[in-house]
């Protein structure tokens, strides 16, 4: 019945079958970093030119940032778009108030001005926009860019690393079209693929070993990323950093929001052609891209000519080796120590759910809630390792992605992951009925004003608010410990019964805000008062141990309290 819409849409690409050179973006690198954002335009198709948005000098996209560790940039990003924005660095672990999120708006016509120390490992991020309701318009109309970071270890690898010749930013994205060339960002009949902003492209290629830095930019499309023939390739490195070794593979599966750098040995095909190709005929239904489900009355059009189908991404024409290409693949990259489960404090679990089993386009929700700008979600105590636990009841695949820190897979279902995700990580995929349980340690950055986000990374998911936030609290050793700060402060009694006193020894009152959470995070109480003491009625609260945290001028402590 809805057949006409998709048989449309497929003869769009046949009339523009001329391939176009790759664009690779210009690189921006060193200690200031100059962005900004605007409106513009792109012939992706013949006919109507594309409305767009990009940074720089770009007309769709953005330049590649390249980045050295340990380095401090300054970054000023001018909005130039006449609508609120922020750019977020994805994968970036900064301070919540350099990182970009929905908290941190840039006002049209203003700059924003971060400036951060870069603490991350050698691999492939990216930046975009994170304006709650507004990352998906912003985003897929072309506001988004590349991360590279460098590092001294990663520096002595011998690894491809000539950027634009044998080390390749490949941002791969698909775009729904409507029939003036105008994207649909919300569409979910897509039909055009573009890689850094190019439809249809080809590259040339040196015949040596070569490094591709495969980005998922999609909205919603996972790509089952393997070559022609299925020529092995290596993967060397997850969304926040290298593996340990390369792995040999013939398929990398990336959700939105996730990358890997691969390896492909072009040795001796000079003169040859292959495709950089998704075989999204083996992702199963409920995989965004993989075969469309079959459509309740009343949902909107989702079947892509391009779900459940191989196709090919990018051309490689290869050509003449370069002067002193990388000839081997290494045996070993670098040490990885993933968290060990029992140094994790807390389990917290997360139920990807939705109104009906039936939902297939949202709203979806975490625990059931959706995102709220003013409740903290969870408070994290400084340094503390978590497992995360995350259930999926809905219909279709989540890539869960979260601010701040990285990740290490524990299992899927129970079982290990691959060692092609075996390294650190910021956006797992969740595919329907599958529980996974990831694990990670919040360090150096405490803030309880500014929260950091965790969301589903299909960008009208989130937009939809399959969206948290988080705060790390200021607790250098656990919620158990006193911070050193704030000694003059004493609650008591401790077990409470009836009530617990909150005291300073300090002859004046001062402005002091209590906030008591229990183990899961959720706050039971909250109120801010001028005085010298408060006295805080339990009497209703569940029995069991709570963090009470006490801020004034000078700062805050966190202690712990038991409720019997
Ligand atoms: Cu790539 Cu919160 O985003
Ligand atoms: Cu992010
Ligand atoms: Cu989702």
């Amino acid at each position: 019945m809805k057949k006409i819409l998709p048989i449309v849409l497929l003869c769009v690409p046949l009339l523009s079958n001329a391939q176009q050179p790759l664009l690779i973006p210009d690189t921006l690198s060193g200690t200031t970093i100059n962005l900004s954002m605007h409106k513009d335009s792109l012939q992706i198709l013949p006919g109507k030119k594309t409305q767009t948005m990009a940074f720089n000098t770009f007309k769709y996209l953005g330049p590649t940032l390249i980045l050295q560790k340990n380095s401090t940039v300054n970054i000023h990003v001018l909005n130039s778009i006449g609508d609120t924005s922020s750019v977020h660095w994805h994968g970036l672990h900064v301070a919540p108030t350099n990182d970009g999120g929905p908290h941190t708006a840039i006002l049209p016509t203003t700059t924003w001005n971060p400036s951060f120390k870069v603490m991350n490992n050698a691999a492939t991020y990216w930046y975009h926009p994170h304006i709650h309701m507004k990352t998906t318009q912003q985003a897929m109309l072309g506001l988004a860019g590349m991360i590279i970071v460098r590092d001294s270890i990663e520096a002595t690898l011998n690894l491809p690393r000539k950027y634009g010749v044998d080390d390749l930013p490949i941002i791969v994205q698909s775009q729904q079209l409507d029939t003036l060339n105008q994207i649909n960002p919300r569409g979910m009949v897509d039909s055009i693929i573009l890689v850094n902003g190019t439809f249809n492209p080809y590259t040339n290629i040196p015949a040596q070993i070569v490094r591709l830095r495969l980005l998922n930019a999609a909205g919603e499309r996972n790509f089952n990323f393997g070559f022609t023939g299925n020529k092995t390739f290596y993967v060397i490195g997850n969304d926040d950093g290298l593996l340990s070794a390369p792995v040999a593979t013939t398929r990398i599966r990336l959700s939105p929001g996730e990358r890997a750098e691969v390896l492909l040995d072009l040795t001796g095909m000079n003169g040859q052609t292959i495709y950089l190709m998704s075989y999204a005929s083996e992702m199963p239904m409920g995989v965004q891209g993989g075969p469309t489900m079959p459509m309740p009355p009343g949902s909107p059009p989702m079947n892509s000519s391009l779900n459940g189908i191989d196709f090919n991404i990018l051309k490689l024409n290869i050509g003449a080796a370069t002067a002193s290409p990388v000839t081997t693949i290494p045996t070993s990259l670098v040490s990885i120590t993933p968290y060990a489960a029992s140094s994790a404090t807390l389990t917290r679990t997360i139920n990807f759910s939705a109104d009906s089993l039936l939902v297939m386009d949202g709203p979806f929700y975490f625990n059931d809630s959706s995102f709220d700008m003013m409740h903290i979600n969870y408070r994290i105590p400084l340094n503390s390792t978590e497992i995360w636990r995350f259930t999926n009841q809905t219909m279709v695949s989540h890539p869960f992605h979260i601010h701040d820190v990285h990740f290490f897979i524990l299992d899927r279902n129970g079982i290990s992951p691959s060692p092609k995700e075996g390294g650190a990580k910021d956006v797992v995929l969740v595919e329907p009925n599958d529980t996974v349980r990831i694990i990670m340690k919040f360090e150096d950055f405490a803030d309880t004003t500014t929260p950091y986000m965790y969301h589903c990374h299909i960008l009208m998911h989130e937009d939809d608010g399959m969206m948290g936030q988080f705060v790390v609290t200021p607790n250098t050793t656990g919620i158990n410990e006193v911070a050193g700060k704030m000694d003059d402060l004493q609650l008591f009694p401790n077990p409470a019964h009836q009530s617990f006193t909150v005291k300073s020894k300090s002859v004046i009152a001062s402005v002091m805000t209590i906030l008591a959470m229990d183990m899961t995070g959720k706050q039971v109480y909250k109120a801010t008062v001028n005085a010298k003491e408060q006295t805080i009625d339990v009497s209703h609260w569940a029995r069991g141990i709570y963090a009470v945290s006490i801020s004034n001028q000078e700062g805050t402590t966190v202690q712990k309290i038991t409720v019997e």
